[in-house]
């Protein structure tokens, strides 16, 4: 018995820890690039990794934002349709689905996207365009299905949501 435990204490301390290459460093420039993203949506993640797979593109890596992108694109869509509701109750199915499509339509993560910088952040193989729509948009949707994973909570997504939504309604004011 105490053989199989020093045995299993042996090969738990030679196995190289597979998490160890994705801890947080800022010894790149995508690092880097990161931490001010985190500190631009006010939000520092617990688990790194998961910001680094949402700004990660699938023609980039398996590894990517893919499935969080459909968590974010529901957080988003959640996030106005709330919005609209709570202003008024009486609010038409049609007025409050409008609300939710654009919210997180392309347009507007387009603006918010760019507002952060994350078309020169997303991660793409050679010959992907990281300014092309659907890979800025599939960034931010996975940028907040990322934070909802990492605070468990779709609410921290939402608040991160409106965040964005505010820094870009203030730069298109201020471009005015
Ligand atoms: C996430 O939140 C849910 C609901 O609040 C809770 O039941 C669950 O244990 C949490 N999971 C983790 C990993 O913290």
């Amino acid at each position: 018995m105490a053989h199989l435990l020093s045995l299993l204490v042996v090969i738990l301390v030679a196995i190289p820890s597979s998490r160890s290459h994705a801890l947080p460093s800022s010894s790149s420039p995508f690092d880097a690039a990161l931490a001010t993203l985190q500190n631009q949506i006010a939000y520092r993640f617990h688990a790194p990794d998961l910001l680094r797979r949402a700004m990660t593109h699938a023609s980039y890596s398996r590894e990517n934002g893919r499935a969080l992108a459909v968590l974010g694109l529901a957080a988003s869509q959640s996030a106005a349709a709330l919005r609209a509701l709570a202003a008024d109750h009486d609010a038409s199915a049609s007025a409050v689905s409008r609300r939710a499509r654009d919210a997180s339509g392309e347009a507007a993560c387009v603006a918010a996207a760019a507002r952060v910088g994350i078309p020169s952040i997303v991660r793409v193989a050679a010959g992907t365009k990281p300014t092309a729509p659907p890979v800025v948009c599939g960034a931010l949707r996975a940028l907040i299905g990322a934070v909802a994973v990492d605070a468990n909570s779709t609410h921290a997504a939402e608040e991160v949501f409106w965040k964005l939504h505010v820094l870009t309604a203030a730069s298109a004011k201020a471009a005015m």
